[in-house]
């Protein structure tokens, strides 16, 4: 069997007397979508922060590639291969969106893209290289957003901010993306969209997975080889989508919610 990529042990953290996430354990393979669901307040949002060191664990580990990272700070598992987006948009509005992408390059670059933006002599000749990296990975998502690269990534609408986190993620060449409701703001159109340039962004990343965190079930149904269910923080099912729909436990875990009812 090969190595997973990602392997969640029995990950838990408590905030006061809340189990926000509970004993969670699950395996990613490399160049696989893995989608998370879940109701409202389950934990998919802080499972995140405790895989990409915002939050430390309570309990358990986070293992990369067979290397327990748990409880490394933000920016070193970054730099080890997993980027994230998050749920808020946080992109620089002021920057322009070609600007957005280099900072994704921070983690990874010797000078640091921040650094070299703020001294722009210095670094030149990194700061040059990481820009024509940048519009091409920029070009690979979106033609438009690459031909706007110049502008402030304020004035995108927000479906093309969506884009423009997944090309930011993707600039610190990652092996694991983790993507937090990605189509949230997004109409069907953008939503299919968003399925193209992720299947093309595999395909073009051999090797390359995403775990997506995702409330609407039409993406889900159409995306995901795997669907992990969170409900009060405990992972409550795991498989595909078609059949984890039609679990008892899941179904009453929506109960109210007739998302996956209806997909
Ligand atoms: N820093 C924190 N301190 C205290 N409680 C927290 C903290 N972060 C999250 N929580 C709590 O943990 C629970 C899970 O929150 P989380 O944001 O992970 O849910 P979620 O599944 O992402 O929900 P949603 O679908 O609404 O985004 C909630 O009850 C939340 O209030
Ligand atoms: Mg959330």
């Amino acid at each position: 069997m090969t190595q997973p990529l990602l392997s969640l042990r029995s990950l838990s953290i408590r905030f006061g007397g809340l189990v926000a996430v509970d004993d969670v354990n699950f395996d990613l393979t490399p160049s696989h979508i893995t989608c998370i669901i879940g109701p409202n307040g389950a934990g998919k949002s802080t499972l995140f922060n405790l895989i990409t060191g915002i939050y430390r664990p309570t309990a358990g580990s986070v293992v990369l590639n067979g290397e327990d990272i748990t409880g490394l700070p933000a920016h070193q598992v970054a730099a080890k291969g997993i980027a994230r987006t998050f749920q808020s948009s946080r992109l620089f509005d002021d920057l322009s969106i070609l600007d957005n992408v280099m900072i994704g390059m921070h983690a990874r670059t010797k000078t640091g893209v921040l650094a070299a933006l703020l001294r722009p002599r210095r670094s030149r000749r990194e700061l040059d290289s990481c820009a024509e990296e940048a519009g091409h990975i920029l070009q690979g998502l979106s033609n438009e957003l690459y031909v706007r690269r110049y502008q402030p990534a304020g004035i995108l609408p927000q479906a093309d901010r969506r884009r423009l986190e997944v090309a930011r993620a993707l600039a610190s060449k990652p092996k694991l993306i983790l993507l937090d409701e990605p189509s949230s703001g997004m109409d069907d159109r953008d939503t299919a969209d968003l399925v193209a340039d992720i299947r093309r962004v595999m395909a073009e990343n051999p090797g390359l997975s995403f775990l997506i965190i995702e409330h609407d079930m039409r993406l889900v149904a159409e995306l995901p080889q795997d669907v992990i269910v969170i409900d009060y923080g405990k992972k409550i099912a795991q498989g595909k989508f078609a059949e984890v729909r039609l679990l008892p436990r899941v179904q009453q875990a929506y109960l109210g919610q007739k998302a996956v009812e209806d997909a």
